[in-house]
C-alpha cells in the first residue's frame, strides 16, 4: 500500500514567527490518517519554531528543503543532514528545479545529496521534471530518464525503499498552469518504469511519486482520483492555512493506494 504523502515547500517565505503561527492554526484542523502522511517543509530557520509548536504528537511531520553531503566542516552557509535530523526532519526535497536552475545545482551534487539523506535516514524526495521546450520537443520522457539515471545510480536497492520522486514540470510551477492528469500519469508511467527496470517490479510498485505544479484546492481531488499519484508537493497553496487544510481533507477522502 502506498499513502497518500501532501508536502507543503513554503520556499523562502514565513519567519519563525509566521509560521508558529500558521502551523498553530492548522495542526488541531487535521487529524491523524491511516492513509495520509502530511510533511511541511518551512525555511531552514523557521523548523525549530515549528516543531516547537507542533509538539511531538502531531499528524504533520517535518521536512527541509535542501541539505548539503557533508556532516559537518568548512562550507558556510551550509546545512547537513545531521543538523536536519537532530531538528527533527524525517524528509527532505533533494533537486528542485529551483536549485537546478538558480543555484546550478548539477547531477554529482543531487547524487551526493541522495547519499547523505540515504546514510542519515532522511527520507528524499527527489525532485525531476521537464521545461516547456524539452515538452515540445518531445523530449519529457527522455529527459526524466536522464534525471532519474543522473540522479539514483550508484545508489543500492536497500537504500531506494525511503526514497520518494516527485514529478514537477519546470512549466507548471508557480504558473497557476497545472499538468493535466493525462500528462502527470504519463510521466509517473515512465518514472515506475525506469524504477522497474533499474531495481524491480516491487521498488516500482513501492515508491511513492507525487505530482507538483500549481496544485491547489481545485485541481487536487482529479489528481489523485489515479492511483498514479500519490500525492502531491505543493508551493504557493500551501501558504495559505485554509487551502493546506482542504487539500489535505480531500486527500484524507480519497485513501491509500493499493
Ligand atoms: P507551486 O510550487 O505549487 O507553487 O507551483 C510547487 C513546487 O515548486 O514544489
Amino acid at each position: 500500500m502506498r499513502r497518500i504523502l501532501i508536502v507543503g515547500n513554503w520556499k523562502m517565505n514565513k519567519t519563525a514567527t509566521e509560521a508558529a503561527a500558521f502551523v498553530h492554526n492548522v495542526a488541531r484542523r487535521l487529524p491523524a490518517s491511516p492513509t495520509v502522511e502530511y510533511v511541511l517543509a518551512p525555511p531552514f530557520t523557521a523548523i525549530e519554531s515549528v516543531r516547537a509548536t507542533l509538539g511531538s504528537s502531531s499528524t504533520i511531520q517535518l521536512g527541509a528543503q535542501n541539505l548539503f553531503w557533508e556532516d559537518r566542516g568548512a562550507y558556510t552557509g551550509e546545512i547537513s543532514a545531521p543538523m536536519l535530523k537532530d531538528l527533527g526532519c524525517r524528509y527532505v526535497i533533494i533537486g528542485h528545479s529551483e536549485r537546478r536552475t538558480l543555484f546550478g545545482e548539477r547531477e554529482d551534487a543531487i547524487q551526493k545529496k541522495l547519499h547523505a539523506a540515504f546514510t542519515h535516514e532522511l527520507r528524499p524526495i527527489l525532485c525531476i521534471g521537464e521545461s516547456l521546450l524539452q515538452r515540445e520537443e518531445g523530449k519529457t520522457e527522455e529527459v526524466l530518464r536522464q534525471q532519474l539515471h543522473g540522479a539514483l545510480a550508484g545508489h543500492s536497492l536497500h537504500s531506494v525503499t525511503a526514497l520518494t520522486i516527485a514529478y514537477e514540470p519546470v512549466w507548471a510551477i508557480g504558473t497557476g498552469k497545472a499538468a493535466t492528469t493525462d500528462q502527470a500519469v504519463a510521466a509517473h508511467r515512465t518514472i515506475r518504469a525506469f524504477l522497474a527496470q533499474m531495481w524491480s517490479t516491487d521498488v516500482a510498485e513501492a515508491t511513492r511519486i507525487l505530482y507538483g505544479g500549481s496544485v491547489t484546492p481545485h485541481n487536487i481531488d482529479t489528481l489523485l482520483r489515479s492511483d498514479q499519484i500519490d500525492g502531491a508537493l505543493i508551493g504557493g497553496a500551501c501558504l495559505q492555512a485554509d487551502a493546506f487544510v482542504t487539500i489535505a481533507d480531500i486527500a484524507q477522502s480519497i485513501g491509500a493506494r493499493q
